[in-house]
């Protein structure tokens, strides 16, 4: 299985779209290493949109942006696996790409037998000009990709990218390792809150070996207050998302590499077993999402949604006393009032109490079993 877990790693686009060049990726890929990164999981270097010629060369061959890659792709990959990490590239299955560049119809075998030969690891193969309306084509778009990457002989994770139109997390699995299921995230609270609602109805479809994806991490970009960044990040790990960091990892301030490579978090994120957060409750303040763990203890995760402080609700009762606070490694304190956009995150068996019911949803703080 090339993905038991949610691969990780850093995308080009939420940083610099089409700016992306061989400096930014290896001074990234460096950073990656140095700020401790590699180190915590996040393994793919992946060059987005924007590092081809605006045309093929006249053999045929995708050809790279000479100015932004004076070296060429196979140097960038040599230098991103020299650091002990792997190399990723963006094409699409139409005739452009979303920013206009060249896609592969007509070239995917030379294409991939190309990215092969280069040492690409990851490719991400974003549909945009591909006829969205033939849902039959993007199935078989897709699979005729797979099947050329595996032809190479290289291990080759492949991403779609078709934003859910398809409703891919119905029939990706076996073709590729992640799926977008939402149009772009932006690096804005209601854009995150949003997309990470989209996922809770698809959490079954998601697992070992393919994985939904609520799109590429925007922590550390916008205006995303520091209780953003944490709830955007604790919310990707409780959904079991694809972690790809989009920002400048070498100015990123300590506190959000710390968050980064929070190993409470990544510890949600990486279990073995796979599952993705299922919502519990929703309230007029407060979303709370629960995912099983490998170890058969549970996490929960309490977010205020709203823009006023909001206590936790009722539904930690449901750990056993000493269940664990992500944050802090401490037992958390079930009195807490959390800020706005704030996010608790418990660690714990689940009480005898027993399964929760469809009752929980509409329980709210005055119930008589609250903590
Ligand atoms: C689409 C994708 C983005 C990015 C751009 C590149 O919008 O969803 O993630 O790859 O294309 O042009």
């Amino acid at each position: 299985m090339r993905v038991p877990t949610p691969p990780m790693g850093w995308n080009s686009w939420n940083q610099v779209h089409e700016a992306v060049s061989e400096d930014v990726v290896l001074r990234t890929a460096r950073a990656m290493v140095d700020r401790g990164l590699a180190a915590a999981g996040y393994t793919y270097v992946v060059v987005d949109d924007g590092w081809q010629a605006r045309a093929r060369a006249a053999d045929g061959r995708l050809a790279h942006d000479p100015e932004k890659f004076p070296r060429g792709m196979a140097y960038v990959a040599d230098e991103v696996h020299a650091l002990g990490l792997k190399f990723g590239i963006y094409s699409a299955p139409g005739a452009r790409t979303c920013a206009g560049y060249p896609g592969s119809i007509g070239y995917e075998e030379q294409d991939a037998a190309m990215f092969a030969d280069w040492g690409v690891d990851f490719l991400k193969y974003d549909w945009c000009s591909a006829a969205p309306e033939v849902a039959d084509r993007t199935t078989a778009a897709y699979s005729l990709m797979r099947r050329l990457l595996d032809e190479t002989g290289r291990e080759i994770i492949l991403s779609l990218s078709e934003y859910g139109v398809t409703r891919p997390w119905h029939w990706a699995r076996g073709i590729g390792d992640m799926w977008r299921t939402t149009y772009d995230i932006w690096p804005t609270w209601s854009s995150i809150y949003g997309i990470a609602n989209q996922q809770l109805p698809i959490v079954e479809y998601t697992g070992p070996g393919g994985w939904n994806d609520p799109d590429m991490l925007h922590l550390g970009n916008g205006d995303l207050t520091l209780d953003e960044n944490r709830s955007h990040m604790a919310l990707w790990c409780l959904l079991a998302a694809p972690l790809f960091v989009g920002t400048d990892v070498e100015h990123l301030s300590d506190e959000l590499v710390a968050l980064l490579v929070h190993p409470g978090l990544l510890g949600l994120n990486q279990d073995p077993l796979g599952k993705a957060s299922a919502t519990t409750g929703v309230d007029g303040t407060t979303l709370t999402l629960r995912k099983p763990l490998a170890d058969g203890r549970v996490a929960l995760g309490i977010l205020n949604h709203t823009t006023k402080p909001a206590p936790l609700t009722y539904h930690l009762y449901r750990l056993e006393e000493g269940a664990v606070d992500v944050w802090t490694g401490e037992p958390i304190d079930r009195h807490q009032v959390l800020a706005p956009h704030a996010m608790a995150i418990a660690v714990g068996a689940e009480t005898a109490r027993g399964a929760w019911s469809a009752g929980d949803l509409d329980r709210r703080l005055d119930c008589e079993d609250c903590a």
